[in-house]
């Protein structure tokens, strides 16, 4: 939740910042603003609202130079999103400003502290006795202040700091929030994630709880809490700028769902050799010796681990268990040594998965993490991490990361097959299958108009029941959170035989049925089921396999896909739950890359 950007070097002007904070808008988007040194004052520009109002407020600004710049695009956690609350924060003297993701815990004592030394506060927000803090510590020296004040926060926190007294100067400091610094030449950067650096640089070093650095121009150094300086790895990703540009589409959400062909790619490549899946990064684990895997993930991370649960009980003797990690990080779950724990989230800064994976690590299970973003928090606390390879996802919905996850689960599920002895010719067909996964999706993509001509008629209606079975069920739960998230359209999921212990009760003419029915080994169940929706006269948008005539006589609308294994309907059919909530939103006049009161990674629980 919220995102933060930060500039230090010549060249730099009031537009570069506001451009840079676009590119996290995704982060957080109730308000947003900015503070910068110009003239050794510190200047500071706030807006609720998304950025680009931030960005006409400061039309007459926006060529100015700057010497250093902090932004901030917020979700609000503590005090309501407006022009107050908004970032950045400042002191007392109005010389210093500081921008946060994070929750400070202890806010309440600190801030009563500083009002006892007769500090003023403006704000509702924790953020703000960090401004303070350093101020009442600095005695001109700006990272030594920082480094003071830092030592008295409890709870989670990413910084930008600047002082207009050092207007060369950028103090940024990471315990529990994302950070990356970007490394130019004369010049340097902060930021949540690398995306709004890319244009930039291609130099990045990720850093560590605990670390806190600082930039003047180009002249980085990173220092531990303890004030003892530290060598950290300078990485280069070779990531185009473009890759966080929409490309043509009207939206990232689109773009995003059409690059699933080639997030299927990147997922496999390097991952299966010789006919049988081999994933590197799993070399040091010995599968055949397991006996459960316990997986944790949240939203759509956990509906892909519904599928690898599925898929790993039906094809081995391993049991998986797979609980909300919001849950289970605060129950008394049967965890072991022998247990192996797979954390699933593509951000890898989800606040709950990740206290899921420390309590997993402190019962002695080996933690294997499969995210999408390379220097995440995940990747530092669990012993493996499989990466999806997806590239940067902007849209706030999961889509393509979805693809990927569920792509990665399979492989990761056909080598256990085969490590645990099970391998046989129905698993070579779902390789096979697997492998042209990115030419089926091709092919279901290409309807994406025939999917908005569906929504059209379904996007007045309030309400939607999805409904399936075994696999079709992951698909069921996907699809009704995909279209309450982005249409705000009230949908429920259910297992299809679960209908007539209660929820059939809601169906009429009013409450459409979207019925996930592939012809897989339960489609006469699910068929029957529908037969019953019918009969309540809900009207019924099926998902079945091309060259099964009669979902027409048993539906008002049929969506359909090639032919796959069963266990492989959920990755076919993702497209077309994505566009059809895509396109409801897109009809209603919402923003399905921005919805409301979302943001793309959790980081407070
Ligand atoms: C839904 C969505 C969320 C995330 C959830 C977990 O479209 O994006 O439900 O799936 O917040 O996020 P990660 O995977 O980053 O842990």
């Amino acid at each position: 939740m919220c995102g933060i950007v930060g500039v230090v070097g010549d060249d730099f002007k009031v537009s570069d910042v506001v451009e840079s904070l676009k590119r996290l808008e995704y982060r957080g988007y109730d308000s947003a603003g900015i503070a910068y040194v110009k003239d050794g004052k510190i200047k500071v520009f706030k807006s609720v609202g998304r950025i680009d109002v931030l960005k006409e407020n400061l039309r007459d600004r926006l060529e100015d130079e700057i010497s250093a710049g902090i932004a901030h695009t917020r979700w609000a956690t503590h005090g309501a999103p407006n022009d107050t609350n908004a970032h950045p924060h400042t002191d007392c003297t109005g010389k210093i400003a500081v921008v946060h993701n994070g929750i400070i815990e202890n806010f309440r004592e600190l801030k009563a502290l500083l009002e006892g030394l007769g500090h003023k506060f403006r704000s509702d927000t924790d953020t703000e006795v960090i401004a303070h803090i350093i101020e009442e510590e600095y005695t001109g020296d700006v990272f030594e202040a920082v480094m003071k004040a830092i030592r008295k926060l409890d709870g989670a926190y990413a910084i930008g700091v600047v002082h207009s007294d050092h207007p060369d100067v950028i103090v940024a400091a990471r315990k529990g929030s994302p950070l990356v610094v970007g490394i130019g030449d004369g010049f340097s950067l902060i930021a949540s994630d690398i995306t709004p650096m890319l244009r930039y640089t291609k130099n990045f070093i990720f850093l560590e709880d605990g670390d806190v650095a600082l930039l003047e121009d180009g002249n980085v150094r990173i220092f531990r809490i303890d004030g003892k300086a530290i060598d950290r790895e300078v990485r280069r990703i070779d990531l185009s700028e473009s890759v966080a540009e929409k490309g043509g589409y009207k939206h990232f959400m689109l773009k995003e769902i059409m690059e699933g062909p080639q997030t299927l790619v990147s997922a496999m490549t390097g991952r299966i050799k010789e006919g049988f899946v081999r994933i590197p990064e799993l070399d040091e684990i010995d599968l055949s010796n397991i006996s459960r895997i316990n997986v944790v993930a949240c939203g759509t991370s956990y509906h892909a681990a519904m599928f690898f649960k599925y898929f790993v009980e039906q094809h081995t003797d391993v049991d998986v268990s797979v609980e909300v990690a919001s849950e289970f990080r605060y129950r008394r779950p049967h965890v072991d040594d022998k247990t192996l724990t797979l954390a699933i989230s593509q951000s890898g800064e989800t606040a709950d998965t990740l206290e899921s994976v420390r309590l997993a690590k402190r019962l002695g299970s080996n933690i294997v993490a499969i995210t999408n973003v390379v220097g995440s928090t995940i990747t530092r606390e669990a012993d493996i991490s499989i990466m999806m390879n997806s590239g940067p996802e902007i849209g706030v919905a999961a889509t393509k990361t979805y693809v990927a996850q569920l792509t990665v689960l399979a492989l990761l599920g056909l080598q256990l097959i085969k490590d645990r002895g099970f391998w046989s010719g129905r698993h070579k067909r779902i390789l096979d299958n697997l492998i042209r996964m990115p030419e089926l999706f091709e092919n279901v993509l290409s309807f994406s108009n025939d999917i908005r001509s569906v929504a059209k008629k379904y996007v007045n209606f309030g309400h939607f029941m999805y409904i399936g079975r075994g696999y079709g069920y992951i698909t069921a739960m996907e699809g009704a959170l995909k279209l309450k998230e982005i249409s705000y359209i009230h949908a429920e999921a259910y297992p299809a035989g679960e209908l007539k212990h209660g929820p059939i009760a809601l169906l009429d003419e009013n409450f459409p049925v979207f019925a996930i029915s592939p012809s897989d080994s339960l489609y006469l169940k699910t068929k029957s089921n529908m037969i019953e929706c019918k009969a309540r006269n809900a009207r019924i948008i099926s998902v079945g396999t091309f060259g099964n005539d009669e979902l027409s006589d048993l539906s008002d609308d049929v969506l359909s896909v090639p032919r796959v294994a069963d266990e492989l309907y959920p990755l076919v059919m993702a497209p077309i739950i994505q566009l059809f909530a895509y396109h409801m939103a897109d009809l209603k006049g919402y923003d399905p890359d921005k919805p409301r009161n979302l943001a793309k990674s959790v980081t407070v629980e």
